[in-house]
């Protein structure tokens, strides 16, 4: 009888323990907000950065200027060009942290301040699919989804998840990169059903209304949004306070990197900001009035190497395997996880002289 007793009171503290465990895990997950990592941050900034550079040979071997230092043993697994709309994006699996990032580039900075420009004063809108009320930028909507990027980037995923298995994914850029790293990942996790997905964006505009943004941040809470100090593009497209329904909105969780002190004596400041995405504490209690401050993100060049133009330069005979020109002009450079970087470095190499494409 005693036994019975002790035994029966032993199962329903298990059960009341697994219980809350369970609950716990859910209110934690409601309420979840990014955690910044700022040795994370230092890292991802330098794929941000070389997916601007335009010699495809050496940002598929991974030999470029800005493909050294804390990217080391970063193995592309699809680097892909549309030549149509100057954009450029790769996919890959890095060493540390062990995760599948997918990179976008901004806009040229030949083109920035028309760009800057029409971020002010032309906006046009569309419903993003299946989601009632919630509107999106069209131009940064189609960049991803309606051009040459967004079915290399979804084949490249699933090619390295093959080889790695269910290592997390980063989605990450700068400038209108950081709005097709939002739109990816939210993609990813709607259309995909990936469970681990991170995104992390530099100087990225505003994407969508308030109904975009809240869906956003429930289905994307692995979300950091660095930004710096005075950068222009973060207030844009602008915020209307006064239209609290219509307006644009940025989702969470804003990282504010600036600058206190003077002279010599200037200190670096990372504010994370609150769950709100418009944190009036952060980046919106100054004016956005620098488009230096966009170009520089942890002292990382967030430029292109050659501002002039969407030109990309590559060696005249890529392995025919590993290359793809459709009709319009647009390139794709992929290869398997497979296969060694090594043997592609020297096909490479062999071929001494490189010619510009575009
Ligand atoms: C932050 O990121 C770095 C680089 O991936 C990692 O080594 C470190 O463990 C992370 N720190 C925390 C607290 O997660
Ligand atoms: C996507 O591209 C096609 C063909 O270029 C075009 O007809 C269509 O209207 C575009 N969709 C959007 C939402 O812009």
């Amino acid at each position: 009888m005693g036994k019975t007793w002790w035994c029966l009171i032993f199962v329903t503290w298990l059960c009341l323990f697994a219980f809350s465990d369970g609950r716990e895990l859910k209110t934690r997950h409601t309420s979840h907000l990014a955690q910044y990592n700022h040795t994370l941050a230092t890292i991802l900034v330098e794929y941000a950065s070389a997916v601007y550079l335009s010699d495809l040979t050496q940002l598929f071997t991974w030999t470029c200027s800005r493909c050294g230092d804390l990217t080391k043993g970063f193995e592309i697994i699809e680097l892909v060009v549309d030549v149509e709309h100057c954009l450029q994006a790769f996919v890959g699996v890095a060493d540390d942290p062990r995760a599948i990032i997918i990179a976008f580039r901004g806009t040229n900075e030949h083109s920035l301040q028309n760009w800057i420009e029409d971020l002010y004063w032309k906006q046009h809108e569309i419903n993003y699919p299946d989601m009632d009320d919630a509107m999106v930028h069209r131009g940064f909507y189609t960049a991803y989804h309606n051009t040459t990027i967004r079915p290399a980037v979804l084949g490249a995923v699933e090619r390295a998840k093959k080889f790695y298995g269910d290592i997390p994914i980063i989605a990450l850029g700068h400038s209108m990169g950081g709005a097709m790293a939002a739109f990816c990942g939210l993609d990813l996790t709607v259309n995909k059903q990936e469970k681990n997905v991170q995104v992390m964006t530099f100087g990225q505009p505003r994407i969508g209304n308030g109904v975009f943004v809240s869906l956003y941040s429930k289905l994307v809470p692995n979300t950091i949004r660095v930004t710096n100090d005075h950068d222009i593009v973060p207030h844009l497209p602008p915020y209307y306070y006064y239209l609290p329904q219509k307006t644009y909105q940025h989702f969470p969780r804003e990282v504010w990197l600036y600058n206190i002190g003077l002279g010599s004596l200037v200190y670096r400041v990372e504010k994370i900001c609150d769950g709100s995405g418009e944190d009036p504490s952060c980046s919106r209690s100054v004016s956005g009035n620098s488009i230096t401050d966009h170009l520089v993100y942890y002292g990382v060049d967030m430029g292109s190497d050659d501002p002039q133009s969407c030109r990309i330069v590559m060696n005249s005979d890529v392995p025919s395997t590993s290359s793809i020109r459709d009709s319009r002009g647009n390139f794709i450079l992929s290869r398997n996880p497979t296969s060694s970087l090594l043997k592609l470095s020297t096909e490479f190499d062999n071929k001494e002289k490189a010619v510009n494409v575009y």
